[in-house]
């Protein structure tokens, strides 16, 4: 039946009317935060290509947690900054690394915070590689090893999810298989499944201090220009393996990977909005050009709709003092 008996225009006539047929929602539910933590005391250092993101040393971060917690924030991410840098990435799995100590305290602190750490090389070692470096090139089965052995550390140190973002092959098996070994099998493990080659991490590599010094990292992430079936298979390799959780990553170009994924997996998603993204809203913002406020939160409808669970995002604090308003 068409019109004049239908009227689409009478289910957007009131507010409340509106709000009764709302059918996607972002919650605090939904939010993971960010946070990078440096070796150091009393540091606070601004990302300048990332406003309203910081480096923050151990003390301090625990600081930003509390006020994070007090908002509403249930979840966040940690990357590491580590003061020694090595071929072989060693301060990702030292027991008494950046993100090892930081753990202990953070769980010590505030036990009921769902603690996610990343997990991967590039931040750790001199080339800022994700894998160990042989002839020139990324080797990926003596990289595991490594990549095992960090996300124990991780877990040993408290960690509840372990994140690997490295996009070696058989890497979740080898995490699930160590973790397992060592008592861990209630450790969770989040892969960052389909994970493309992308201009968008920027901003996160000045934040992290992770962008290789040679090369790009198109041997292992995707290239954006593969075929649909390749993310697909490449969840499939993950869930298959053992992860519990697969990430999209980046979101926002990505929308048609989340939805795809999501119809075919019963595993849940957590899209990455990543740094290139918020380094874009915020400077729009800026300049006055757009409304931030809506701006973010019609992205995290987006992501929502096109089938994510969990949404990785630096606005995150903003957007959990946005919900608490109304
Ligand atoms: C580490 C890692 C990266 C991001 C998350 N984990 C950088 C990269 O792969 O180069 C990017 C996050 C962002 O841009 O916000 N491998």
């Amino acid at each position: 039946m068409g019109f004049p008996i239908t009227r689409m225009r009478r289910l957007r006539k009131s507010p409340v009317i509106r709000d009764a047929l709302s059918e996607v929602n972002v919650s605090l539910n939904d939010l993971i935060y960010p946070m990078f933590v440096i070796e150091g005391k009393n540091i606070r250092n601004p990302v300048m290509s990332m406003p309203g993101v910081y480096q923050c040393s151990p003390d301090i971060l625990l600081t930003e947690i509390e006020k994070a917690i007090k908002i509403g924030i249930k979840a966040i991410i940690l990357f590491g900054i580590p003061e020694i840098k090595d071929a072989v990435g060693s301060s990702a799995y030292a027991q008494d690394g950046i993100i090892q100590q930081t753990i202990l305290k953070i769980k010590k602190a505030f036990p009921e915070l769902l603690l996610i750490t990343d997990v991967c090389l590039c931040e750790y070692t001199d080339h800022g590689h994700c894998g160990l470096i042989k002839e020139n090139k990324i080797v990926n089965d003596s990289t595991l090893e490594l990549l095992a052995k960090t996300a124990l550390t991780h877990a040993q140190a408290g960690a509840d999810i372990v994140a690997p973002s490295d996009m070696m092959d058989g890497r979740v098996a080898a995490i699930r298989k160590v973790l397992d070994g060592s008592g861990f099998d209630e450790t969770l493990i989040m892969a960052y499944s389909v994970k493309y080659a992308s201009a968008f991490y920027g901003p996160f590599r000045d934040a992290a201090g992770s962008a290789p010094q040679f090369g790009d990292r198109g041997t292992y992430q995707m290239d954006p220009r593969s075929s649909i079936k390749q993310a697909v298979q490449e969840a499939a390799l993950d869930i298959e393996e053992g992860a519990d959780i697969v990430i999209v990553k980046p979101a926002l170009a990505y929308m048609d990977i989340i939805k795809t994924i999501s119809n075919t997996f019963n595993c849940p998603i957590t899209s990455y909005n990543v740094s290139g993204e918020y380094a874009m809203v915020k400077a729009a913002a800026e300049k006055g050009w757009i409304d931030e406020k809506r701006v973010v939160l019609e992205l995290m409808t987006g992501f929502k709709r096109a089938g994510s669970n969990l949404i990785i995002t630096y606005h995150a604090l903003d957007i959990a003092a946005w919900l608490q308003e109304v």
